[in-house]
């Protein structure tokens, strides 16, 4: 059921040529036709934009696929390392030692592994100085420890803790290319075991207390750090992802509760395995300790001495990436997805308005507000483009069915268990939602839907912005809001491209929309970031086998794209076994900043010594002839 009001005609219908009456009608047509035919789909008319191959927004030659163990980018371009995992962040630190034999102390000090999303942060009135606030998700025990196993003590627990959390570095533009400062007293490692305070109203709660808190508001760490945010108050947010990952049981046969199995909880650990060496993340001892992580945590990069701030009124989920904007009078919006098959796209506006003219007036902006979960109609019968309305739904104790008689006592318990109130409120179950990035033009909102192979299956209809089953490639969905206010309840959305393959799956929904070509084809889209200019930039973390389904696509890669036409050009690939994860510019856009996460399957990238191995690293693309990027 539509939240629409029966007779309401927004101008947001009219815009995308819907009523109510007439999206409803064609979701059940469209059900009709693949209940009667299969998806009835086909790649021409899948067509989300059209590729006139001639976008004047992209000024660099495409390049083709690839399978080298390097960063091949186009004709002009160029790039080198700034940081690579082990780093010492200090002159005093120790130096990355490739044998694993490191110790826990020394990654505390040392760049964190497996960077992901980044923001840099200029300062004031200095154009060739920076700081760079950049993720690092998790650790490969592969090439962590010297016997490339499960940790086996607490001190190689406490080491790969260590790699997790984030990085903040200064850098600086000396003789024209931008440099990591070793020296700077901004250089800082948050990690798995950094005091951290928990706020907003889930702050306190006996859901969030441990024997060692009683008060629920300090908390050990953050880890599985994915993707991120920067406020306009020159704030930075890491979001945590997978944390749920890093929780086992000493009890072999503990029963795990509604919400703690939906957020994934199981004895096993998926083979993260600390609760083997440090209790605090054994589910069997300290349940509570698992609702202590999962929210977006809010850091101050420019005060090393700050505590990070969980800000827990943005709801607690398997967190991508905040994605910062503002409705138009002026309260602050965070856009966030939860990355997991099936699972939900959120909207946070903040009670206040944000202050401009004084940033530290907005410290705790983010604890107070409303979360909402997007819920999409089922979209146009018109399948040149699939496209529709969608409602934001207040996830308010009180409201929406949101109280004790569903299980929730309290707001707290509306955000720590955000996925079962979602639930609740009828939201759209999704294809994996990755990163959502806001256009700098137009405001529209991109969100990547990365793969679903579970689609198809009960509860997760193939339909509106998730069109095809057992979806391996992936789709980039777009949404307008309503009078192009993020305050609005309502928007229009549609698929800005479908990924797929039209060289091995031609003429069926397999190969993708229109954009989508044997020359940049791709798979599972990711990072996603938008420059000054308009241009949206796209990086996948996808299959990288270059075969079946992906054959033809080669290493995981980034490419760009025109919004208003739709072309997409290729413009990265990563090297072996990578995903390409974690975009940041330069103040004038001619550096460009991109993570290279995870080279591994036979890759010694960057160093490529003889049987050296892979290092995680932020990458330095710059243009020969000194211009922007992408230009
Ligand atoms: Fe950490 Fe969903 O990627
Ligand atoms: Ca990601
Ligand atoms: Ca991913």
């Amino acid at each position: 059921m539509s939240l629409l009001e029966e007779n309401q005609s927004t101008d947001l219908e009219k815009i995308v040529g819907l009523s109510r009456r007439g999206f409803i009608s064609a979701g059940a047509l469209c059900g009709a036709a693949m209940f009667l035919g299969g998806n009835l789909l086909s790649r021409s008319v899948l067509a989300a934009a059209v590729s006139e191959g001639n976008s004047k927004l992209l000024g660099f030659e495409s390049i083709a696929a690839a399978t080298a163990d390097t960063i091949t980018l186009p004709p002009g371009y160029k790039s080198s390392v700034l940081i690579s995992w082990g780093h010492p962040l200090q002159k005093n630190a120790p130096a990355y030692d490739p044998s694993g034999n490191g110790t826990a102390r020394a990654q505390e000090v040392q760049f964190g592994d497996n960077n992901d999303g980044m923001s840099l942060f200029p300062f004031p009135g200095d154009d060739n100085r920076a700081l760079l606030a950049i993720n690092n998700e998790y650790t490969n025990y592969q090439y962590l420890f010297p016997h490339g196993g499960q940790p086996q003590s607490a001190e190689e627990v406490h080491k790969a803790q260590a790699c997790e959390g984030v990085s903040v570095i200064e850098i600086q533009r000396r003789d024209g290319q931008w440099q990591f400062v070793q020296e700077s007293p901004y250089n800082r490692r948050i990690h798995g075991n950094t005091p951290i305070d928990l706020s907003g109203p889930a702050a306190g709660h006996d859901l969030m207390k441990t024997a060692a808190d009683k008060s629920g508001r300090k908390v050990l760490g953050t880890f599985q750090n994915c993707a991120n945010g920067m406020t306009p108050w020159g704030t930075y947010l890491t979001c945590e992802e997978n944390f749920t990952d890093c929780f086992g049981s000493s009890k072999a046969d503990l029963q795990f509760d509604t919400a703690q199995k939906r957020y994934g909880a199981t004895v096993a650990s998926s083979e993260i395995d600390w609760h083997l060496h440090d209790p605090r993340f054994d589910l069997a001892k300290n349940p509570n300790e698992l609702n202590r992580h999962g929210w977006v945590v809010e850091i101050d990069p420019f005060d090393p001495k700050s505590t990070p701030i969980k800000r827990t009124a943005l709801g607690r989920f398997k967190h991508e990436n905040a994605a910062l904007t503002q409705t138009s009078d002026g309260h602050a919006v965070v856009y966030m997805g939860d990355d997991e098959r099936g699972e939900f796209i959120y909207k946070f506006v903040s009670r206040d308005k944000v202050d401009h003219k004084n940033p530290k007036a907005n410290r705790n902006l983010l604890d107070h507000g409303t979360l909402y979960v997007a819920r999409f109609d089922a979209g146009d019968a018109n399948p040149d483009h699939p496209k529709g309305m969608g409602q934001w739904i207040e996830l308010t104790h009180g409201k929406n069915g949101l109280d004790a008689s569903n299980g929730f006592a309290d707001q707290a318990e509306v955000l720590i268990h955000a996925r079962l109130a979602a639930t609740t409120v009828g939201a759209t179950r999704m294809d994996r939602p990755e990163w959502i990035v806001v256009s700098p033009k137009d405001g529209q909102v991109y969100c990547t839907l990365t793969n679903n192979a579970k689609r198809g299956e009960a509860g997760q209809p193939v339909d509106g912005p998730n069109p095809r089953a057992k979806n391996v490639y992936g789709q980039i969905l777009r949404w307008r809001t309503e009078r192009d206010d993020h305050a609005s309840s309502t928007f229009a959305w549609d698929l800005f491209v479908v990924a797929g393959n039209p060289v091995v799956h031609a003429n069926t929904p397999k190969a993708g929309s229109s954009n989508i070509n044997p020359q940049n084809m791709f798979n599972s889209p990711d990072g996603l970031g938008f420059d000054k200019a308009g241009r949206l930039w796209i990086q996948t973390d996808g299959d990288f086998s270059n075969a079946g389904d992906f054959a033809g696509m080669g290493n995981n890669q980034m490419l760009c794209a025109d919004p208003d036409s739709g072309e997409i050009r290729r413009f990265l690939v990563g090297p072996l076994g990578c995903e390409v994860t974690g975009i940041s510019f330069s103040p004038d856009y001619k550096t460009l900043f991109v993570g290279i996460q995870h080279p591994s399957g036979g890759s010694t990238f960057p160093e490529h010594l003889p049987n050296g191995k892979p290092r995680s690293s932020v990458m330095i693309i710059t243009r020969e002839d000194g211009g922007v990027i992408g230009a």
